[in-house]
């Protein structure tokens, strides 16, 4: 089974409008014809503006959140519905920093997975450990328990729509990557979760990808574990050239 591989860049709260389209003019004219999908995820701000830069390409829209409710009396969110509209593709759900800093629980990650999908939105689904469960031996059971929250309720036949990006949080914005082969080692072991969740061949067709200091100096060794379909890339995506650059790890 060859899955195509993914990379998003999650600009998280940086860039303006005018950087964002100054990171479009500059990106896009390169970035024709690659053999990866490319997805780029600015502030909710910039998404009309970047939605009309990428009108005609190949480069895909993303969103870092959103709301599970299509209307309400939700001051400061977003809903699915906004998010189609603009055209996004695509949206980020569960990072580790809405986790930690927005009270996102494993519960909340779920309604927001199935109400993207219900407005045909594609999930990128964050799963990841802290540096403490890591050293007292709990990572294993910790992401597999995200993952099956996460799933909870969620028919076979909408696997296929959804990312998951492992990202583990002691690597994000650190500068410390997990190594390839532990980063292979979770992976492998959420494909083999979704696998027992549903079967092997919807566990196959699942992209899962890693994030955490992913740059254009550790893509290529990231890339060529087995499980690894991708990269979720926060610093390195903010400047064109190491984004195109990891965006072409494979030429
Ligand atoms: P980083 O962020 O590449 O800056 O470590 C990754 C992420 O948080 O998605």
């Amino acid at each position: 089974m060859s899955r195509k591989p993914l990379i998003a860049g999650n600009w998280k709260m940086n860039n303006t409008k005018t950087e964002t389209i100054k990171f479009l003019d500059s990106f896009l004219p390169k970035a024709k014809g690659l053999s990866v999908d490319i997805v780029i995820c600015p502030p909710f701000t910039n998404l009309f503006a970047a939605a009309e830069k990428l009108e005609g390409t190949d480069v895909k829209l993303g969103a870092q959140n959103m709301h599970w409710e299509d209307k309400g009396a939700f001051t400061g969110e977003v809903s699915p519905v906004m998010l189609k509209e603009i055209p996004c593709d695509y949206v980020i759900i569960g990072h580790s920093e809405r986790r930690q800093y927005f009270a996102e629980t494993d519960e909340t990650v779920n309604k927001k997975i199935k109400s993207a999908l219900q407005h045909d939105l594609l999930p990128i689904v964050c799963v990841g450990e802290s540096l403490d469960q890591r050293e007292e031996g709990i990572t294993m059971s910790w992401i597999m328990s995200q993952v099956e929250n996460a799933l909870k309720d969620i028919p076979s036949q909408e696997l296929e729509k959804i990312v998951f990006a492992y990202e583990p949080i002691w690597a994000i914005g650190t500068g410390k990557t997990a190594s390839a082969s532990d980063a292979q080692e979770v992976i492998s072991a959420i494909r083999k979760k979704i696998a027992e969740l549903y079967c092997s061949d919807t566990a196959e067709k699942v992209r899962i990808l890693y994030g955490g200091s992913v740059k254009p100096e550790n893509i290529k060794e990231l890339m060529q574990e087995a499980d690894i379909d991708g990269a979720l890339v926060g610093g390195a995506s903010l400047k064109p050239d190491s984004f195109y650059a990891l965006c072409t790890f494979n030429l």
